[in-house]
């Protein structure tokens, strides 16, 4: 029987454990989308994780929809990742960078010469954004030509190649939180006519570009994707989750991905781990909400073979020791969990600090 400590294997890495960090968008990137060098620092003080996966990182500007958040783009910001994957492998770790495209989740003050944000659909998002300038409602995107879809899916292949030459161990497709992938999956932002819409097969085709784009570079297994059913984040609804879900998934299967992040809790009635957990054929990682005692049940019972925590590693760079040892965690403060410096990003301190002056 499997423990929390016990190795796994993802594509073809052996994690030392199965506590796996989840991407978690910081926000302390310059104004060109490059990391600070105090990035490094905060990755590789959490490398005691089986599997990091980085915040989510734009794989063009058009995909940006948050301040201070970084690209996979330009060299410089290659350069400043190459470091991250430097200090992150110095201390024995593995990292995966997660590629996120908003999609309509943006405002044209973050984007190129003030574009309109792109989306499947012109559905417009009862969602803000937090710009330079405060709060903004979001505008009303602007549908994807047919022939603008090839593009995206380009972008999407060039940010792997540039993750792997910055030296990341793999990507991970962000396909939930109601960005672009979500938005083409979900039939309340997804209402197009073409070959990307209307049945949960078209739906899902986008997706599947985007990994086999990806797996084109990386080889489908240095690729994960995260998903979450039924989360409603950014508006996005769709009208039968389980069918959408199920779909997708029954095609991710044969495939050779990494893994499969599947994030909670889920607003309804449907138990997404059990129904999608039996239908994929690689490592099942759960996250959403965990504390120790239902992450080791989850391991122990089978029903993942990793368990993501999200917060506790904000604040306890060294978890997995913490868990490993049964000590107490902290807790994180949220009032610094976006934007900012090294203040609440690189000053958690680790067990061996305790009572440190
Ligand atoms: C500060 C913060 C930033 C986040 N940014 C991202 C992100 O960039 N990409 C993503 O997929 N999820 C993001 N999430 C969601 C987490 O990956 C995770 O699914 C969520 O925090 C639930 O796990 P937890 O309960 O252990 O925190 C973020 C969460 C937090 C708290």
């Amino acid at each position: 029987m499997a423990d929390l400590f016990t190795p796994l294997d993802v594509g073809p890495y052996t994690l030392s454990n199965r506590l796996v960090m989840a991407p978690m968008t910081r926000s302390r990137a310059d104004g060109d989308g490059v990391q600070p060098d105090i990035a490094a620092t905060y990755y590789a003080q959490r490398a005691g994780a089986g599997l990091i996966v980085s915040e989510g990182v734009f794989p063009s500007p058009m995909g940006k929809g948050y301040i201070k958040t970084p690209g996979i783009v330009t060299d410089e910001q290659v350069e400043a990742w190459r470091a991250v994957a430097d200090a992150v492998h110095a201390e024995g770790g593995r990292i995966f960078m997660q590629i996120m495209h908003v999609g309509r989740i943006s405002h044209p003050s973050m984007l190129p010469e003030g574009a309109t944000p792109v989306a499947p659909s012109a559905v417009r998002p009862n969602a803000q954004a937090y710009t330079e300038s405060g709060p903004q409602d979001l505008p009303t995107p602007r549908a994807l030509a047919l022939d603008e879809i090839p593009g995206i899916v380009e972008d999407y292949r060039q940010a792997t190649r540039r993750a792997l030459e910055a030296g990341f161990d793999g990507v991970e497709l962000h396909a939930a939180s109601g960005y672009l992938p979500e938005q083409f999956l979900s039939s309340g932002t997804n209402q197009r006519t073409d070959g990307y819409g209307g049945s949960a097969e078209n739906r899902a085709r986008f997706v599947l570009e985007l990994l086999d784009a990806m797996a084109d570079e990386a080889g489908a297994e240095r690729v994960g994707i995260k998903i979450a059913p039924e989360k409603g984040f950014n508006d996005v609804v769709d009208a039968d989750p389980v069918e959408t879900y199920t779909h997708l998934v029954d095609q991710l299967r044969g495939r050779g991905l990494a893994y499969l992040h599947v994030a909670g809790p889920f607003e309804g009635e449907t138990d997404y781990h059990a129904l999608l957990r039996e239908r994929f054929d690689g490592p099942y990682l759960l996250g959403g909400g965990l504390d120790r005692a239902a992450a080791q049940a989850h391991v122990e019972s089978g029903r993942a073979d990793a368990a993501v925590f999200g917060t506790d590693f904000i604040a306890n760079p060294d978890l997995p020791e913490r868990i490993r040892r049964d000590e107490p965690l902290a807790d994180p403060d949220r009032s610094t969990f976006y934007g900012g410096g090294a203040q609440g990003y690189i000053d958690y301190p680790t067990l061996a600090g305790f009572g440190a002056a």
